[in-house]
């Protein structure tokens, strides 16, 4: 496969790191003129946007926008295709990698459905994230900051409650050594006490500096816990800008999020 697809070569830029970031410097996390199919669907088309390192970055837009598709470009699974673009983060060309080798380099996804592992307790979902290097935090200072993962640490994990199941989510990937952290709708199906659990966990992720890209219907939620923002319509960048533009502009967040 190549990226530098003959259809897209005017646009491309082989090997030029990204330009959209200040001072000529590449930015922590570059996402630039991503183009990616399911087969012959073309979902993502052209989306390029940065991450400084550390901030949070709210990726926002209406149902099937290319939310999912995009996070799933970045992390390089293989579907969709990523068949033309770059994504860097921290110098190195992700774009270049197939999933497990960008998941060494630090991205940490957690798709929609958690991934948690059936017939495994807390501890040994925890363990398991912990096989490959580099690893993260240890499974004791994970169950000092997620006390109601400690008291169920013999439970088989995927008994635990939708928000329990989260925050194991969460645990997982701070348990591996991660510099890039995407998050898929990580307040799905959660009554509003859970959700704001969540939150102060993401809160507490934030206060790390890991660069997080969240994806959330609860636009409202995400915005206040990003610094930016970024809304796509059918594939396409439309806006670019701080979440609080977003949270301050009512007529874009009903063009576009219908909220
Ligand atoms: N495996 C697939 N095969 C074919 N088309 C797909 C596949 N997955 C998603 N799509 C299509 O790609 C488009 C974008 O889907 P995506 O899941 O990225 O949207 P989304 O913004 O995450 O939406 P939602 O808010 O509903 O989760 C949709 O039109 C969807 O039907
Ligand atoms: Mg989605």
């Amino acid at each position: 496969m190549t990226l530098l697809d003959d259809q897209f070569s005017g646009r491309s830029a082989p090997g030029v790191p990204p330009r959209k970031s200040q001072g000529g410097a590449p930015a922590f996390f570059s996402a630039w003129d991503l183009h990616a199919y399911y087969g012959e669907s073309y979902i993502v088309q052209g989306v390029s946007f940065d991450i400084r390192e550390g901030e949070i970055l709210a990726l926002l837009g209406r149902n099937g926008a290319g939310k999912t598709s995009t996070l799933r470009a970045i992390a390089r699974m293989e579907d969709p295709q990523l068949k033309h673009g770059e994504v860097w983060l921290d110098h190195k060309p992700l774009h270049t990698m197939k999933s497990f080798q960008a998941a060494r380099q630090g991205v940490g996804l957690v798709p929609e459905d958690r991934r948690i592992i059936p017939g495994l307790t807390v501890q040994e979902n925890l363990e398991l994230s912990q096989i490959a290097e580099p690893v993260g935090w240890s499974i004791e200072r994970i169950y000092e900051h997620f006390p109601r993962l400690a008291e169920r640490r013999s439970q088989d994990a995927i008994t635990m409650s939708g928000g329990e199941q989260q925050m194991l989510a969460v645990a997982r990937i701070l348990a591996r050594d991660i510099k890039l952290l995407l998050l898929d709708e990580p307040y799905e199906g959660l009554a509003p006490v859970i959700v704001q659990e969540i939150e102060r966990i993401l809160e507490g992720v934030k206060d790390l500096g890991i660069t997080t890209i969240i994806v959330e219907q609860n636009a409202i939620a995400a915005l206040h816990l990003a610094d930016r923002a970024v809304i796509l319509d059918m594939g396409e960048v439309v806006f670019d800008g701080s979440a609080q533009e977003v949270l301050d502009n009512p007529q874009l967040r009903q063009e576009y999020l219908a909220i």
